[in-house]
């Protein structure tokens, strides 16, 4: 046996006993004499004491040991004296007398240092990543997400789930990014594409009669990195037949519930509140609102519409809106402050942004304020007070929209109006089913096109299909979509009215999606799932500012993986073999 105990374990009621531990050396300090070492692994750290009037020779090995020296000590435990007590950790008031020493492994000096509050660089932590998962936190972190993979899978299984593998060779699925493919040896010319997420598989799991299926699934999105994004992330997916859309919300609020309370010991309301996709875009700008302060976007149409300034009427003329945000104490914002403000609107797509000071006796104070009157504005704008500062986006609505939402997460941030103890889940429903897209000059799915409307809205879809509403719902957390899911169309001939609003041509559909249209005419039961983000998850249960942290062996905002290097060229034989040229411009990779 290399240990008797770990590193986390021991304390006053084992003095006296003779133990065996084995970790790596975290620090050496030496007293003369005396040279205490305190040794890690993962549970937790133990001081070793090595006197040399007790055994000069193991004194005098100790002395060689360096950090990450990995070792294994006998000795007995032994009281701290009250004074050398640690009151921090849990093995404070115990230290171990070394009876003896064996160094197991060496480290060269390493390129940082293993504590908790790394002073490293990412892409420093990145390409060591063996070494910076031994910081204490991020094994916190990678034990966290374990109980929350193992709460789930239990949650699941009790409820009669059934845990599926789906492929990870696989065709091209509409989830909206770019798919990663795989060349084919056999086929030449052909491609797998990486599932961006099983949507399609869990659905003719359905139809394959499994009723409820779970899986902890790997996708993988070749799309723009952000702070809570990455090329290859987990969801925890599911599907179940013949449910509707408050099955799968009161399934999902209970494990979520579940989840919170077992490892972090909070309560999450019960029931989530709702807002419709329409209400949350109104009242916040984003169909993912921060509800741990409230900030909202308000409505100027009407005061604007019989205002005086022109950039307000002509954006309500052109079908447009203004909307406002109340900055509390805003009056006080520097002229500086303000026309940084006035730039981060424009870096968010504003046009310009217009600004009020109210001052403390009322009055308006700003180079538009000739245009508007006093007594209009404090009508439509009730909850102004003296001292704030009113900013407002004239545009079309997308526009307005995107601005002032992210100006207010932005104030929020800066006003320290954020909560940071608050959790403050939410279900956005009624999503419509399309929106437009300019570019391309046709409606795309808000979802995926498997998403059913709602009943009464099915007409909608023959005149005007984008007031249609879906019965889809997302999850969101503290301002991050957590999950999202929706019933799905299960009538084959819906399934084929919606490719068709999508221009998506009979031709295509059948090549793409034939598999589908032909199981949906083969029986297939009313069916709805959801998958959840379960790095987005980790990263708000477990408080860290970056997705990368929750995941072991994440990839940089570059798409790569600082450790292995990967991507990377291969050679050319292995390229002739799948039938592939490369146009890229790079240099040979040496032999
Ligand atoms: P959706 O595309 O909304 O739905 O994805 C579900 C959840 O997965 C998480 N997520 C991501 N997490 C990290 N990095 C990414 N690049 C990333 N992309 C998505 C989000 C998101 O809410 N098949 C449907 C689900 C369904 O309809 O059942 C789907 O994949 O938390
Ligand atoms: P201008 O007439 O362009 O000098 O703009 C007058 C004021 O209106 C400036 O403070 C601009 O920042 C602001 N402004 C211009 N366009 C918009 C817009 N679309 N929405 C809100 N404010 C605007």
């Amino acid at each position: 046996m290399i240990r008797s105990h770990h590193c986390g374990e021991l304390s006053l009621p084992q003095v006296d006993q003779t133990v065996t531990l084995a970790g790596w050396v975290a620090s050496r300090r030496d007293h003369g004499g005396v040279i205490f070492i305190d040794i890690r692994d993962r549970y937790g750290l133990t001081q070793i004491v090595f006197d040399s009037e007790e055994n000069a020779q193991l004194h005098a090995i100790a002395d060689r040991l360096r950090n990450e020296y990995v070792i294994s000590i006998t000795g007995t435990v032994s009281a701290r004296p009250d004074e050398s007590k640690n009151p921090h950790i849990p093995t404070g008031s115990i230290e171990i007398r070394a009876k003896t020493l064996e160094l197991l492994n060496e480290a060269i000096p390493l390129p940082f240092s293993i504590e908790d509050e790394a002073q490293a660089s990412e892409s420093l932590r990145l390409e060591y990543r063996y070494l910076d998962l031994r910081r204490p936190r991020m094994q916190q972190l990678l034990q966290l997400r374990s109980q929350v993979s193992h709460l789930t899978r239990q949650y699941l299984h009790e409820k009669q789930f059934i845990e599926v593998e789906t492929p990870i060779l696989t065709k091209s699925t509409p989830e909206g990014a770019r798919d990663y493919l795989v060349p084919s040896r056999v086929n030449p010319g052909d491609f797998f594409a990486l599932p961006q997420s099983p949507q399609l598989f869990k659905q003719i799991l359905m139809i394959g009669g499994l009723d409820r299926y779970f899986q902890i699934a790997r996708c993988f999105r070749d799309e723009d990195l952000r702070l809570d994004r990455q090329p290859e992330f987990t969801q925890i997916d599911l599907e179940m037949s013949f449910v509707d859309r408050e099955d799968i919300i009161q399934l999902i609020e209970d494990l979520i519930r579940l989840i919170f309370k077992e490892t972090k010991q909070i309560d999450l309301p019960s029931p989530f509140p709702r807002l419709s996709f329409e209400e949350a875009m109104s009242r916040y700008g984003t169909d993912k609102p921060d509800l741990r302060f409230d900030l909202p976007l308000q409505d100027l149409c009407q005061f604007a519409t019989a205002c005086d300034f022109q950039v307000f009427r002509r954006a309500i003329e052109s079908q447009g809106m203004v909307k406002a945000l109340v900055i509390p104490k805003g009056a006080s914002f520097t002229r500086n402050r303000i026309d940084n403000l006035i730039e981060t609107a424009k870096e968010f797509g504003a046009k310009g942004l217009a600004w009020v000071k109210i001052s403390e006796d009322g009055q308006l104070d700003s180079s538009i304020a000739k245009f508007l009157n006093t007594e209009d504005l404090r009508n439509a704008l009730p909850s102004a007070n003296p001292g704030d500062l009113l900013v407002f986006v004239a545009d079309q609505a997308s526009v307005v929209h995107q601005v002032l939402g992210r100006l207010r997460l932005l104030l929020g941030e800066e006003l320290q109006l954020v909560d940071r103890t608050q959790w403050k889940p939410l279900w956005v429903i009624d999503f419509p089913m399309f929106e437009y897209d300019e570019a391309s000059q046709r409606h795309v799915a808000l979802h995926h096109p498997f998403t059913a409307p709602h009943t009464e809205d099915i007409p909608l879809l023959d005149s005007q299909p984008l007031l249609a509403k879906t019965l889809a719902y997302d999850l969101v957390l503290n301002g991050f979509e957590l999950g999202g899911g929706s019933i799905r169309i299960h009538s084959p001939s819906m399934q084929e009215k919606v490719f068709d609003l999508l221009k998506i041509s009979k031709d295509e559909a059948r090549e793409k999606f034939g598999f589908l249209l032909n199981a949906l005419e083969s029986g297939a039961p009313p069916h709805g799932g959801i998958a959840l983000g379960l790095d987005r998850l980790m990263m708000l249960l477990g408080q860290t500012e970056s997705i990368r942290d929750t995941i072991p062996f994440p990839k940089t905002q570059k798409a790569q993986c600082l450790m292995t290097h990967a991507p990377s060229s291969v050679d050319s034989g292995q390229l002739q073999e799948l039938s592939i040229r490369t146009t890229a411009k790079k240099p040979a990779p040496s032999p």
